[in-house]
């Protein structure tokens, strides 16, 4: 089944992509809310490539790469990683990894990084299996429009 699925740098958005990113945002935060138009913003943002997985022509999976200059280097950092939940342990999130690690490579990014919460076990097994590694870095959050 995996053979089947293909993956691209989305830079359009269709209804039926639409509605499909639609039904995976809950799968990846039940915080999240869907908004088209934002995702045209990112789609068409030159930092961000969302990188989807096709199977039969829908989207089955994404994951997100924003690549950004530092002082130190071109750095990217991944994520919005999720894949159907009727479509797991197949291999479609390896696939979106490697997308995501061939264009890192091809545009000689210095660094990817990506963070996860600790409960996430799949998500990090996965992100161990394609080759990245823990770091000891504390992670901290400001949120500006919290009141
Ligand atoms: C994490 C997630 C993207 C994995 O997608 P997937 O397509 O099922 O993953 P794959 O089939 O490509 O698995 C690749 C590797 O990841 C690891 N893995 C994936 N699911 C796993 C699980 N349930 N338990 C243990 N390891 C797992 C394995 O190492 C696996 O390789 P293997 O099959 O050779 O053992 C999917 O479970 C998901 O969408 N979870 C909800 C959203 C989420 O947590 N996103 C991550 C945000 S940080």
């Amino acid at each position: 089944m995996v053979d089947d699925v293909t993956t691209e740098v989305l830079d359009q958005l269709t209804n039926g992509d639409a509605a499909a990113i639609e039904r995976l945002l809950p799968q990846l935060s039940t915080s999240a809310v869907f908004d088209r138009a934002r995702i045209d913003a990112m789609i068409g943002h030159t930092a961000t490539d969302l990188v989807v997985a096709r199977f039969n022509g829908g989207i089955v999976g994404m994951a997100t790469l924003v690549t950004f200059p530092l002082l130190t280097g071109l750095r990217g950092h991944v994520d919005d990683v999720v894949v159907d939940e009727t479509l797991r342990g197949r291999g479609i999130a390896r696939k979106l990894l490697d997308a995501i690690m061939l264009l890192a490579r091809s545009r000689q990014l210095r660094t990817l990084d990506l963070s996860s919460r600790p409960s996430r076990m799949p998500a990090i097994k996965l992100y161990e299996s394609v080759g990245f590694e823990r770091r000891d870095s504390v992670l901290m959050r400001y949120s500006p429009t919290r009141p």
